[in-house]
Parts: C-alpha cells; sequence; structure tokens
C-alpha cells in the first residue's frame, strides 16, 4: 500500500486534511512532520496530538520540525483572525497523553531526518503533503536529495499562479512565510505538484457540511463543527465569495492521492525573493532552455467529485 507523510502547520484546514487521510483506504500515514506557520511549531505539533487522540489514532508518530524559515527568524505568521489564538479555531480538544520528542522517539525533533528516513525506506510508494511552509522539506533536500528526489512524489499546497495571493496581493501564505525554502524546492527536480490558490479556492465546505458533522452525535464530529465553524466565519467576513470556507489542505492531499482530480500544466516555478512581489510564484518558462525542472501546477479541478469524496471521508473519519 502507498505510504504518506504529512507536513503540516496545524491549524483548521490542516486538521481536516489530517482527517481526510486518515479516512483514505488506499494509503498509510506513516507519521506527520510539523512546521511553523498558523501557529508555532510547538503549537502544531500539539494541535496534531491532540486532534490524533480524538480521530483515536494516537499510535501515529509526530514528529517536531522547523519552528522559523530559513532566512533568519522572518516574522511569525499569527493567523489568529482565521485559525483562532490555538490555531484550531480556539476549540479546546482533551489532550493527548503522549508528548512530542519523548527521549524513546529515535526520530524526535527532527523532522527533516524523518522524512529522508521514509524516502529511503519506501521510494517510489512514498508521497508527501505539506500544507505549510516548505521548510523542513528544503531541510531533508540539504540532507539527502537524491532521496528525496526517488519518492513518488510531493504535493504541497501553496502558491498562487494565475489568481492574486491571499497575504499580499501576490503571494500566498505558505510560500509567503518561507520563500527561500520554496525557491529550494521547487528549484529540486523533486517530483512537484502544486495546489494552489488556483483551485483551492473553488473547493469549499459549508455550514450544512458542519450540521451534517454534528448530526453524527460523535466526540470528533462536534469539535470538527465547532472549529470549522469558526474558519467559515472568517471566510465569510474576509472572502465572502467563496461561499463558505476553502479547503486548501484537503484538496492537496485528494489529489495526492488521485492526480485525476486536478489538470495540471507543467511549468519552471520560480519565485520572487525580494521586494513588493517576494513570496509570489511565477511561471519560467525560459528556464526550460537552461535545464530547469518542471512542476505540475494545479489549474484546474473536479470540484464536484472532491466534495463529493471529501464529504464522504470526512463522515467517515469523524463517525468513530
Ligand atoms: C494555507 O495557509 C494556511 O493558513 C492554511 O492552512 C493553508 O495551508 C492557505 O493559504
Ligand atoms: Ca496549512
Amino acid at each position: 500500500m502507498r505510504k504518506l507523510i504529512l507536513d503540516l502547520d496545524m491549524g483548521i484546514d490542516d486538521a481536516m486534511a489530517l482527517c481526510f487521510a486518515l479516512a483514505s483506504p488506499e494509503v498509510e500515514l506513516v507519521g506527520i512532520t510539523c512546521v511553523f506557520g498558523n501557529v508555532p511549531v510547538g503549537v502544531s505539533a500539539r494541535n496534531c496530538l491532540d486532534v490524533l487522540h480524538l480521530l483515536g489514532r494516537d499510535d501515529i508518530p509526530v514528529i517536531v520540525g522547523a519552528d522559523r524559515p530559513l532566512a533568519g527568524m522572518g516574522p511569525h505568521r499569527a493567523f489568529q483572525a482565521v485559525h483562532g489564538a490555538n490555531g484550531i479555531g480556539g476549540v479546546e480538544l482533551e489532550r493527548a497523553r503522549r508528548e512530542v520528542g519523548r527521549p524513546d522517539d529515535p526520530a524526535r525533533g527532527d523532522a527533516a531526518r524523518f522524512i529522508v528516513q521514509a524516502a529511503l525506506r519506501y521510494g517510489g510508494d512514498l508521497l508527501v503533503v505539506p500544507t505549510g511552509p516548505l521548510t523542513n522539506i528544503a531541510r531533508a533536500l540539504e540532507l539527502d536529495a537524491r532521496a528525496m528526489t526517488a519518492l513518488r512524489g510531493t504535493t504541497f499546497m501553496g502558491g498562487a499562479l494565475t489568481v492574486p495571493g491571499n497575504v499580499t496581493p501576490a503571494a500566498e501564505a505558505n510560500i509567503a512565510a518561507d520563500p527561500e525554502a520554496a525557491a529550494r524546492v521547487l528549484a529540486s527536480g523533486m517530483p512537484l505538484t502544486m495546489v494552489g490558490l488556483d483551485v483551492t479556492h473553488r473547493v469549499a465546505a459549508t455550514r450544512g457540511d458542519i450540521a451534517g458533522w454534528r448530526a453524527l452525535g460523535t466526540d470528533a464530529g462536534a469539535a470538527f463543527a465547532q472549529m470549522v465553524e469558526s474558519y467559515i466565519d472568517a471566510y465569510e467576513a474576509a472572502d465572502p465569495w467563496i461561499g463558505g470556507c476553502a479547503l486548501h489542505d484537503p484538496l492537496a492531499v485528494a489529489v495526492a492521492l488521485d492526480p485525476a482530480l486536478a489538470v495540471t500544466y507543467e511549468t519552471p516555478l520560480a519565485v520572487d525573493l525580494t521586494g513588493p512581489l517576494r513570496g509570489r510564484t511565477i511561471g519560467d518558462e525560459p528556464a526550460w532552455a537552461s535545464g530547469a525542472p518542471g512542476v505540475e501546477v494545479a489549474l484546474d479541478v473536479d470540484a464536484t467529485a472532491f466534495l463529493d469524496r471529501f464529504r464522504e471521508r470526512m463522515a467517515r473519519g469523524l463517525s468513530a
């Protein structure tokens, strides 16, 4: 069976991505690596442990990764208006008993090494889905570029090629949080698919979805309904045209598992590193001539097929 690593900056749509992945029978989640982003990395890790506990999966390893971007400290993105102060909409989950980085955990505190070890072990059977800044992936490339290039594929949520950004007019949040890491990853030659705002703004969860989760009568259904309700509130205030909350991170997992959900366009991609466009992902077709690797960029999505699958898998994941 295909293996999966999720690399999460555990906010609300990251939590939905995790639930979706756990309810996907065609893949085995072998670990979660954490990165700063929506929240500091320690909070991201805590949220991963507690959401796994909520979903009855205390067995999944959680490994702490980067707490800052490659180039210095940078501004920590506090997306409190979108994800709440604790990253999960202010919802207080029962704490998992285990702690990250426990002494008997061989990969404690070293997300990049965990990813490389999995790449060496599983090779072409391993999918990696980063849904936060690409810092852990850039670090993994530093450790072993050959292993990272040999894995099945990395499908990341981030970027915007044909649409405006969401944190600046040009930049999407995950890329803006560590543009240097994104630039390295995009130029690496790893097999990459970008699931950016071009497609993630076309798929939304609605209040009808969360009513359905509440009606399941489970703790997980109630907690996810509360989390996602606050996420929808934030989207209705800032981006009402989306018609609910954008399902950025779940879509990246879905496309990783089933690439047929998206139509992609292959191009070398560059990242602007300076000036007001810092963090912009931009096609660089002339770079083909100098041998630059291409990235598959999702430009269209079968929204109906994705949403049907999202609803079915979320209901399954939240039923236990
Ligand atoms: C991305 O930024 C984060 O806030 C979300 O979790 C998602 O990964 C969307 O731009
Ligand atoms: Ca995210």
